[in-house]
């Protein structure tokens, strides 16, 4: 990195929340991207890309290089320090030069029709468009109509420690005396690990690495429009006593914010780990017990959450940014089964009033609002949440972790095509927009850790995570990928697009699976997409999937007016509110929701800081919080109080509450592992 002056984002300083200056900037950038368009068509698409030279950023020469360049004409407005001479193209389509942030260049391949923008003296211009049939940034994605075609960016700003994603990382420390299960594990690991550089550096490089710009590139250039990106609690805060990585995460999602700009490539935002854990799986940042809505500190827990959601929300409605994250998934794989649907809901709709009170109502207004159906199925949520301003339901159809069977993948499409393409249709009409958030090729639970670090399979009659599964088959012809022939790979991509057409909006699971350090190669292919592409089992246009399942009707658009932001959107009955108020009555494996410990409203609100942009101080990058008259105070505890734990598990609450000796820190049972879905 160093001080290249193209699309670097400053590390560390961050404008001060609140303080938000007027968007003129706006203006003045809407002539300098003008100018710029023009000079695209002079200078042509083939460019010649002349390395940046690494000098120092210099914003005094910034205002200057701009004015001259809309005046002149010349071709270094992408230039912004106007220090160095340099031909970079804003704008280009396929066959076109990118230089990245590092001046390391590569060649964008898209024969879609799509074309990316950037011009750092511009950069919160929206032209971008991922192909053709996508509607470009600052045009209306029409829900329903326009199909959402995605991937997840898994196991990267939440860590996974299956191979699916990324071994290596969780390779080094399994084999110690505390094994490293989950990120909290992990990060307490890299921490001791001060020899290969501590935490901070550690995963770092891993957040460095892993996804690139030319990743989101190539996912513009496979014909996919969306990518989730799951994102930690911790990318905002941490509090005492947790050992997770604070902050860091949030400046690679800003990254990722450019980068989809940049691409045309609309971002699902998913809160996949929430403090104390939604659903006690090594995703959520801790394997053990579930802590928010069940168990003592389950209120607790669901406040601090919710004002993470309010905060994310206020950072993603602004101007700057919501057509980029246009979609913002609340709360991940929540056990809904467990804390009940009544708690959920409640739990939901104040979600819901949290980013709607951030964004306000209507199109245009923040992000589309998923939630996820909590494993309670497409059905149990029709009629929930009637007229509320664009909400969707989001469901992850996997079917590798149940009973295991030797079947091949062509006789497996009845599933796609007759089980999901119904409750897809359905619920489309009963409840609106329905996705699929997470999907992927996997017809068992072969491949390395997918059930988790040395929990074995159930296939092949290892699985070490409880119930009783007999010996299928063996493993290795499902993973060993490099032995698959063309029949093999052509009965898999029948599979990936009979599961396309039948969700009709989807987010493969996921884009990228690191390389096993022991094998050097991925080890669960069936969850890797770009490794289906390079090999040739997933589909180069995933248009091909439409029609597929012959034998169902999709679903007929379009969505109902208010599921799109339209008229009546946001008028939800009081007597559905009322039903389902927060907090909810009781909570599971606790009781009545008023004998629980709870935080109060008056600490300070950690803001999301905006990317500080190298191009110019004129420019403004917003200040995180979107509606000014939000101004709550956050969560905390009671300063008097003690509390439990977070992630203490189903243990009594100790009462009285909030006398000081009745208080001591409970001691955190050892992780248990919760049966998968
Ligand atoms: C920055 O640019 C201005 C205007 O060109 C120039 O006067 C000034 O010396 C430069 N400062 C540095 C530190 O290079
Ligand atoms: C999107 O941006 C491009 C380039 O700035 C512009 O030509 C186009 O008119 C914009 N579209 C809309 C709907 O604003
Ligand atoms: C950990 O130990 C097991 C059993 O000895 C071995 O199979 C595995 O390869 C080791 N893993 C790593 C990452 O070294
Ligand atoms: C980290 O180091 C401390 C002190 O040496 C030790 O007690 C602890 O078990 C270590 N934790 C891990 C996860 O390695
Ligand atoms: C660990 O994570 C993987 C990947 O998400 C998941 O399939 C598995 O069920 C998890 N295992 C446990 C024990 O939480
Ligand atoms: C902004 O927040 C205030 C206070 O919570 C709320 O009353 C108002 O409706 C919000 N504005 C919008 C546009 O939602
Ligand atoms: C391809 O591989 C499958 C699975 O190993 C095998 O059953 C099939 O006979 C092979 N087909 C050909 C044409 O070699
Ligand atoms: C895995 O290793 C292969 C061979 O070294 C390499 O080509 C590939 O890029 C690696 N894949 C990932 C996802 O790192
Ligand atoms: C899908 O929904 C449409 C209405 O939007 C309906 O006409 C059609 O019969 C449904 N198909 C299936 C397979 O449920």
């Amino acid at each position: 990195m160093g001080g290249t002056p193209y699309l670097e984002e400053k590390r560390g300083a961050y404008a001060s929340p609140r303080a938000r200056s007027k968007r003129k900037a706006i203006i003045f950038g809407g002539i300098a991207a003008l100018a710029a368009v023009i000079i695209v068509v002079v200078v042509a698409v083939y460019f010649t890309v002349v390395k940046p030279h690494s000098s120092s950023h210099n914003d005094s020469a910034d205002g200057a290089a701009k004015a001259g360049s809309s005046a002149t004409g010349s071709a270094s407005s992408a230039s912004p320090t106007g220090a160095s001479t340099q031909n970079l193209a804003v704008s280009g389509g396929d066959g076109s030069t990118i230089t990245t942030e590092d001046g390391t260049t590569f060649t964008y391949t898209n024969p879609f029709g799509g074309t990316w923008y950037y011009d750092p003296s511009d950069p919160f211009n929206n032209a971008a468009q991922a192909q053709s049939w996508t509607p470009a940034l600052n045009e209306t994605f029409n829900y329903g109509v326009d199909q959402i075609r995605g991937v997840n960016l898994g196991g990267w700003l939440v860590t996974e420690p299956v191979s699916r994603f990324v071994p290596a990382l969780y390779e080094k420390y399994v084999n110690t005396s505390t094994p490293a299960v989950d990120e909290w594990t992990l990060s307490e690991a890299m921490a001791n690990d001060t020899e290969s550089g501590g935490l901070q550096q550690q995963l770092e490089d891993h957040y460095k690495t892993f996804i690139t710009e030319q990743d989101f590139a190539e996912i513009a250039g496979a014909g996919l429009n969306w990518v989730r990106i799951p994102l930690p609690y911790w990318a905002i805060e941490v509090r005492e006593g947790e050992p997770f990585l604070p902050q860091v995460a949030w400046k690679y999602f800003l990254k990722a914010i450019q980068w989809a700009r940049k691409y045309g490539i609309r971002i699902n935002l998913d809160f996949h780990s929430l403090p104390g854990s939604q659903n006690g799986w090594n995703h959520s940042g801790r394997l053990g017990s579930v802590n928010v809505l069940n168990g003592p500190m389950g209120i607790a827990n669901a406040q601090r959450s919710l004002d993470y959601i309010r905060v994310i929300a206020e950072f993603i409605s602004q101007p700057e940014y919501k057509d980029v994250v246009a979609m913002f998934g609340v709360t991940n794989e929540p056990q809904g089964n467990m804390v009940g649907q009544e708690a959920l809901a409640s739990y939901y709709l104040q979600a819901y009033d949290n980013v709607r009170g951030a964004s306000g109502i209507g199109t245009g207004n923040g992000p589309f609002i998923s939630f996820h159906d909590g494993f309670i199925g497409l059905a149990g949520w029709a009629g929930f949440f009637p007229n509320s301003d664009r909400t969707s339901l989001d469901l992850h159809p996997y079917i590798c972790f149940d009973g295991q069977s030797s079947s091949p993948y062509s006789s497996r499409l009845s599933v796609p095509c007759q089980t999901w393409a119904t409750n897809q249709n359905n619920s489309m009409s009963a409840f609106g927009l329905s996705t699929a958030g997470e999907f992927s090729n996997a017809i068992n639970d072969c491949g390395l850790w997918v059930n988790g670090v040395n929990l074995g399979a159930r296939y092949d009659g290892t699985y070490s995570g409880g119930g009783t599964f007999p010996f299928v088959g063996e493993c290795e012809p499902w993973t060993d990928w490099t032995s698959w022939n063309q029949s093999m790979k052509a009965d898999i991509q029948q599979f990936a697009l009979a599961s396309m057409d039948a969700l009709q909006n989807w987010f493969f699971w996921t884009w990228k699976i690191g390389n096993s350090s022991v094998s050097g190669r991925v080890e669960a292919p069936a969850w890797s997409y770009q490794l289906g592409l390079q090999q040739g089992w997933m589909p180069t246009d995933p248009r091909q999937a439409v029609g597929i399942c012959e034998s169902t009707a999709p679903f007929n658009p379009p969505l109902q007016p208010w599921q799109t932001g339209g008229a009546g959107a946001g008028q939800i009955p009081a007597s559905f509110s009322s039903s389902f108020a927060w907090p909810p009555a009781t909570i599971s494996n606790a009781g009545a929701a008023t004998l629980l410990p709870t935080y109060t409203q008056t600490g300070s609100v950690p803001t999301l800081p905006a990317p500080t942009l190298s191009a110019t101080a004129s420019i403004n990058a917003g200040d995180g919080w979107n509606n000014a008259s939000d101004t709550a105070s956050m969560f905390v505890p009671i300063a008097t109080c003690n509390y439990l734990n977070p992630w203490c598990g189903e243990v009594p609450a100790p009462s009285p509450l909030c006398s000081a000796p009745a208080k001591r820190a409970h001691q955190l049972a050892a992780p248990t592992i919760t049966a998968a879905p």
